[in-house]
């Protein structure tokens, strides 16, 4: 997997991306994630990247050359998909992770400041990315949490496959609680089933606390959840009847 990360701050991706899972993953080869800096792009000696917007207003809008000239330089006209941080993208989903982990190479664009010209994201971006309905200051986290959630899903970052199949999201649920050591916490025990080494009876009950807590956070998702065996719907019985 190879992520380029367009941006006027390379420091803030690599102080982040060289940590940690993925950091490890990127030492042993699994993934590759570059931060390029926009601005080695500008052509003047002070290697100015943004200017005032046309109109008036507030802010700086960063400049479409510098921009096209660094996309020209990593895609060396070979169509690589393009993606830009924006808050007026469509909302990151696992499913677009999953969409972007298949493309094995793709380019993210950060904006700053109060966006960047129209004019390169209508020439050189496939589709606009959003993390949420607020504003950030700029791209980077976004591009940041795009880039964990695609790299998490490359075979041998994680242990195996369980460790992202068996989280939220994988299967449109939110996950069932966890518990580790003491068996009783200031006053808070850990619920027993866990304790019974009753490998189906543990397997039941998370699935069984996943749908749950999702009907009880996440009724959007609950409403659109479908069983996928004959345990699942005894364990929606349940829940509708409250038993
Ligand atoms: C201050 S924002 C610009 C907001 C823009 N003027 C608007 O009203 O939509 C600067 C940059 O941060 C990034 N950004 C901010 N919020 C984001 C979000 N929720 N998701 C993805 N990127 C975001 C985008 O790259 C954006 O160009």
């Amino acid at each position: 997997m190879k992520i380029d990360i367009m941006t006027l701050f390379p420091g803030m991706i690599n102080a982040v991306m060289r940590e940690s899972i993925i950091g490890r993953a990127q030492d042993k080869g699994l993934v590759r994630v570059r931060a390029v800096n926009i601005r080695d792009w500008a052509s003047d000696k002070h290697h100015k990247a943004d200017d005032a917007p046309y109109g008036g207003g507030r802010g700086q809008v960063m400049l479409p050359e510098p921009l096209y000239r660094c996309h020209d330089a990593l895609t060396r006209g070979e169509p690589v998909h393009t993606v830009l941080l924006s808050a007026q993208g469509a909302p990151f989903t696992q499913e677009k992770a999953r969409q972007l982990l298949a493309k094995g190479r793709f380019i993210l664009v950060c904006g700053h400041y109060e966006g960047i010209d129209q004019r390169f994201i209508d020439a050189c971006v496939d589709e606009e990315i959003s993390i949420g309905d607020f504003v950030l200051t700029g791209g980077e986290i976004p591009a940041m949490a795009v880039a964990d959630a695609v790299c998490r899903m490359v075979p041998g970052v994680l242990p195996d496959e369980e460790a992202f199949t068996e989280e939220s999201h994988w299967d449109g649920l939110l996950e069932h609680p966890h518990y580790t050591r003491p068996e009783t916490w200031r006053g808070r025990a850990v619920p027993e089933v866990l304790l019974s080494g009753h490998h189906a009876n543990i397997v039941r009950w998370r699935r069984k606390m996943s749908l749950l807590r999702t009907r009880r956070d996440r009724p959007d998702l609950y409403a659109a959840f479908r069983p996928r065996d004959k345990q699942d719907r005894k364990i929606l019985a349940e829940i509708e009847q409250g038993t």
